[in-house]
This record gives C-alpha cells, structure tokens and sequence, in this order.
C-alpha cells in the first residue's frame, strides 16, 4: 500500500475493502492510514506499549560495549539462553524439557513460520481455532497444507471446546492450533478443555501446536495450562512462546519453540538456511530478562487488567458485548447494536474519532459483527478513545 500513497493522502474504504479478505493486510493498510493521523490513539496491534525493563536494556547495552554483539552465535541460540528458557518451561510450565529441546528465534513470528513448514506437508490439515491470528493462514498455506477453522463462541468466553475440535477430524488432520491465551478473544482454553483435547490428540495420533505467546498474561480465575506439561504430551507437543509480550520486547525479536530435540533439529537445519542465528545483542537482552527479577511481568499484569476492566466497562456503556477476557490484552466485542457492519466502523472510528481499532475480519472472514480493541495505551488515553467512540457512534446512530 505505502507505494501508491504519497504522505497525506487517505486510504479510501474502497482500498481497504479491496484487502479486507486478508487480515494480515487489512491491518496493516488500517495502521498506514492511523499513521497519517496525529492525534490517533491506537488500539490495534498487539504490541505492549510499556517499557522493556531496565535491567535488560542494561544487558544488551553491556553485551555491545563488551564487544559480545558480534560474536558468532549458535544457530539454535545461546546456550546459556537456551538453558534458561529450558528451566523456566521447566519450572513454570511442568514440561520435561532440556537445552537441546529448545531452539531461540526471530519473534514468535518466525516460530510459527518455521515449524508450519517443518511439520506439514501437502494434503495435511490442521485444525485451527476461529477467530484467529491469521499470520498462521499464511504458513500453513505455504507449507500447501490446508487450514480447518473449529469454531469458538462468545457464549461460553470462546473456550476451544474438545466436541468442536473432535468433530473437526479427518483422516488428513496432522495437527490441532491452539492459542491460549488467544489473539484476538482474549479466551484461556479451560482445564476440562484442554485435557479433553490432549486426549483426543492421543487418540487420534495428532500432534499440538500450542501458542503460549501471552502465558503470563492470565487474568484470575482463569489458569494458565501448558499442553506439553500434561501427561505423556510433550512427546507430541510443539509449544511456542517469546519475549515479545511477556517483557514488553517485541522489537527485540526474540521467540523460542519448545519441543522433542529431533524436531528442534530439524527446525534448526530450516532456520540456518534461512535466517540463521538471532541477533547476539537481542539475545543476551532475553537472557537477562528469563533470569533477572520477575516481579516487572506481575506489574505489567496488574496494568493490563485495570486497563480491560476500564475498557469493558466502557464497552458496555456504549451498549457493545463481549465474552470475558481471561488474558493477554484484547476485548473482542461485538458492535452489532451500532447497526453499522465492524468494517466500516473501524473506518469511521478511525477517520472521525481517531481511534484505531482492528475490525473482527481481519481476524476471519465471518467475524463482521466484532472488534478487537487492544488495551495497550494509557488508562487517560484509552478513555478519552471511548469519549471519541461515543461521539462517533451519536453521529450515525
Ligand atoms: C498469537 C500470536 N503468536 C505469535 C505472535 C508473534 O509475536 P512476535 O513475533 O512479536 O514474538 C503474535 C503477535 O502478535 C501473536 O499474537
């Protein structure tokens, strides 16, 4: 899109529609346009906006003046990073792993990328929760493998339900996704749930991908579960996780993929071919955050569930509903009761009100009714945001 706009022009509807079927466009064309407004406050993407902790900028600012940064670096990551994820996973999490079961990439995002084009090959089907992430439909489309939305529903705060995934099954299925907590419903997969599934993986011979992205980030009483921390999953298990949210890092780039060692080598021989190691700088940043103090991450989960109850409350004064979120930091609510479709609301909030959000399409195609609102500004900002939507939705009401 930047190519066909000089600075100052608008992105029309029209031009938004045209990438609407795509969600990973249709975000990205909605934040040019929110980058050409001043004063937008911007609750679209999922990038905290609190500080990464001081002592890991310490760490990276260290590792460069130490003349550690240009060092080379093992494929698979720093062994001494490696081995502090692997103890964390190990302590936090219950699953059984060691150093060589883990493997350091650029973000979460090259995780999911890399392990869709290990694991699945032409023909196979993975079941994959809807709504969802959609940076998953294209990986799994490029590995030419074909993606099996399992439905999740407000009713029941789109809690993964083990029928709908069962029900889901054929004899192509290689694997189940699961995103808990989930982007962008904010759903943690109930403890029923996920055990239920667990064994419908076993049953069938499946293997989980489990996106734990957000894992520090759960919202009492919902619990965070890892599924390869269950007994007899870790064996078919492939969990992703990163520094991204959990230390407010996400330009730091720093992601892992916790499985089996034979997996993690072959990801390893893909990532070399690719992009080889992760940044050193970026690397010793995360050492000192998967070490140092955690009590940051319990202070940033304190600020974002203030922010969710402001935010909810607002929601609800403005008449919209929403399921309960139980974690990360998304409200995905439905707008219905405006009576405009979320597309074009996400439009006028953001040329009327100034205010980014991402409309629930950009998200999965039947979601024309939603919003995903992203509590990631100030309390002041996020309610003058729902000053500003009031505003806007009195003007079309
Ligand atoms: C569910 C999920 N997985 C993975 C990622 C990738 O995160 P990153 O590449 O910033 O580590 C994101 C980012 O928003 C996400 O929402």
């Amino acid at each position: 899109m930047s190519k066909h706009h000089a600075p100052g022009q608008i992105v029309t509807p029209d031009e938004l529609r045209a990438v609407a079927a795509d969600g990973t466009k249709l975000r990205y064309a909605l934040m040019e346009l929110a980058g050409q407004i001043p004063d937008a406050i911007t609750l679209g993407r999922g990038d905290p906006d609190l500080n990464t902790p001081e002592h890991v900028i310490a760490a990276a600012r260290a590792a460069i003046l130490d003349g550690r940064a240009d060092l080379p670096v093992p494929v698979a990551g720093l062994p001494a990073l490696r081995e502090a994820v692997a103890e964390n996973l190990r302590r936090d999490n219950g699953i059984p792993v060691q150093r060589d079961d883990i493997l350091i990439t650029d973000g979460g995002q090259e995780a999911l990328y890399l392990l869709m084009q290990t694991l699945l090959d032409p023909g196979d089907e993975i079941l994959v929760p809807d709504p969802r992430y959609t940076s998953y439909d294209e990986a799994i489309h490029q590995a030419g493998a074909r993606m099996v939305l399992v439905p999740t529903y407000p009713e029941d705060n789109f809690d993964l339900r083990a029928a709908e995934v069962e029900a889901a099954i054929t004899p192509k299925t290689k694997a189940i996704l699961i995103i808990s907590p989930s982007n962008p419903t904010s759903a943690v997969v109930s403890r029923a749930n996920l055990t239920a599934i667990a064994e419908i993986a076993r049953r069938h011979n499946l293997i989980v991908i489990s996106d734990e992205i957000y894992e520090k980030y759960v919202y009492a009483p919902a619990e965070q579960i890892s599924v390869a921390g269950l007994p007899g999953m870790f064996e078919r298990t492939v969990t992703l996780g990163g520094f991204s949210k959990t230390y407010a890092m996400t330009g730091w780039r720093v992601g892992y993929v916790a499985a089996p060692a034979d997996f993690i080598a072959a990801l390893t021989a893909v990532k070399a071919a690719t992009t080889g190691p992760l940044s050193a700088v970026s690397q010793y940043a995360a050492l000192a955050a998967a070490t140092g103090p955690q009590d940051v991450v319990a202070e940033y989960r304190e600020i974002y569930r203030r922010r969710i109850e402001l935010m909810k409350h607002g929601l609800a004064d403005l008449g919209f509903s929403f399921g309960e979120p139980q974690g990360a930091f998304f409200v995905y609510t439905n707008a219905a009761s405006s009576g405009i479709p979320a597309f074009e609301l996400s439009y006028l909030l953001l040329r009327e009100g100034h205010v980014l959000i991402f409309p629930g399409t950009a998200f999965g195609e039947k979601w024309v009714d939603w919003l995903r609102i992203s509590v990631l500004q100030p309390e002041d900002q996020l309610a003058l945001a729902l000053e500003r939507m009031a505003g806007v939705l009195a003007r079309h009401r």
